[in-house]
């Protein structure tokens, strides 16, 4: 029996030795010291025994217990030191990396690109107005020279507003920025009606148009509006903003051209291009080998225009322009997607 003993003592030590885990060292304790476990089999056998066999093997076993679960002990806590080296191990800290930088925003490029606009403006002696984005058909549309049934009412899908029954001046989404003319004129005109001011300004913001989205279509973009009224303003006046306007914008040597276009509000129309500043005017992809691209368009305000702003055709004349930040900064960075501006993604927004 105390041969036995000594058996079940090497034999439980040595398979401790190779614990390394709690959950083994858990297995270990009930299969060597547990309720079924042949050590307290002894104990439980030690009533059959003799007399004088009963203390000695009782001493023996006894001992034996308290070695292993000494040794269980001692075992626990080398794993459970062992464990805390690896995660301290694991998880060192070193004080001397730099720490993260905090990510400070900035200004949406479409934002960027509109302050700049008026900046230039502002320089050239026009005040920033800024009108309404939901806008009555009346204003978007009718005052500005286009009839209900107007066929230039189709170069912009327009997005309505459920408003009741409003007979032909239902509330929609303003498509363009020209409704803000009627309404500064009608304002400015309103100050003196026998004889109004002069204007002068930039009116930036947001148009929205019901246009499939495609990488050259999205159903809101920027604009920003000029608009110049006053005595004896001709179209030379308007050549030669324009003129100045794009050599600020676009540097010194940048060549423009004017082109006959066609604008209800506007009488005579004309578009503006200016030289390819990719290619130079050679002719490359950006400006499908014309060498020209289209930035604003523009006009001498439309009698009827003025008129209904107020201002009497037979004494005040005016000019008037809109063009797209967007188009600015896609021309200039050669973004080939206008989807990009407002899909918020920040490796696109972060090189702004
Ligand atoms: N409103 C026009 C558009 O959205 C742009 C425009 C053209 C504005 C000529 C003007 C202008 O003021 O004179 O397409």
């Amino acid at each position: 029996m105390l041969d036995k003993l000594n058996e079940i003592e090497k034999s439980a030590l040595e398979s401790l030795a190779a614990i390394t885990d709690q959950a083994a060292l858990d297995a270990w304790r009930v299969s060597m010291l547990g309720r079924s476990s042949e050590l307290m089999q002894v104990f439980a056998g030690l009533g059959k025994l003799s007399k004088e066999e009963k203390p000695v093997v009782g001493t023996e076993a006894n001992r034996v217990k308290v070695a292993l679960e000494s040794a269980l002990a001692e075992r626990a806590e080398a794993i459970k030191n062992a464990a805390l080296a690896k995660s301290l191990e694991e998880e060192k800290l070193d004080v001397t990396l730099p720490g993260r930088s905090v990510n400070i925003g900035r200004l949406h490029p479409s934002t960027q690109q509109l302050r700049h606009v008026l900046d230039i403006l502002a320089e050239m002696g026009f005040q920033v107005y800024t009108s309404r984005e939901v806008e009555t058909d009346e204003y978007n549309f009718q005052l500005l020279n286009f009839p209900p049934d107007h066929p230039a009412r189709d170069m912009q899908d327009t997005m309505y507003i459920e408003a009741g029954d409003r007979g032909d001046n239902p509330i929609l989404l303003r498509t363009q920025t020209s409704p803000g003319q009627i309404r500064a004129m009608r304002e400015f005109a309103e100050t003196n009606p026998n004889d109004p001011p002069p204007i002068r300004i930039a009116s930036p913001g947001m148009c929205f148009r019901h246009e499939q989205i495609t990488a050259r279509s999205e159903i809101q973009f920027n604009q920003v509006e000029g608009l110049a009224v006053g005595k004896n303003i001709t179209f030379a006046d308007l050549k030669g903003t324009i003129a100045d306007f794009v050599r600020r914008m676009f540097g010194e040597g940048a060549r423009l051209r004017f082109r006959a276009s066609y604008f209800p509000f506007t009488e005579p129309s004309a578009e503006v291009d200016v030289e390819c500043f990719v290619c130079g005017g050679k002719g490359c992809q950006v400006c499908k080998n014309s060498g020209w691209l289209e930035i604003l368009g523009c006009g001498m305000v439309h009698p009827v225009v003025l008129q209904n702003g107020g201002y009497d055709p037979k004494i005040y004349s005016g000019f008037a322009w809109g063009m797209g930040p967007e188009r600015q900064l896609m021309l200039r960075n050669k973004i080939n997607d206008i989807r990009y501006f407002w899909g918020n993604d920040v490796r696109f927004l972060e090189q702004f």
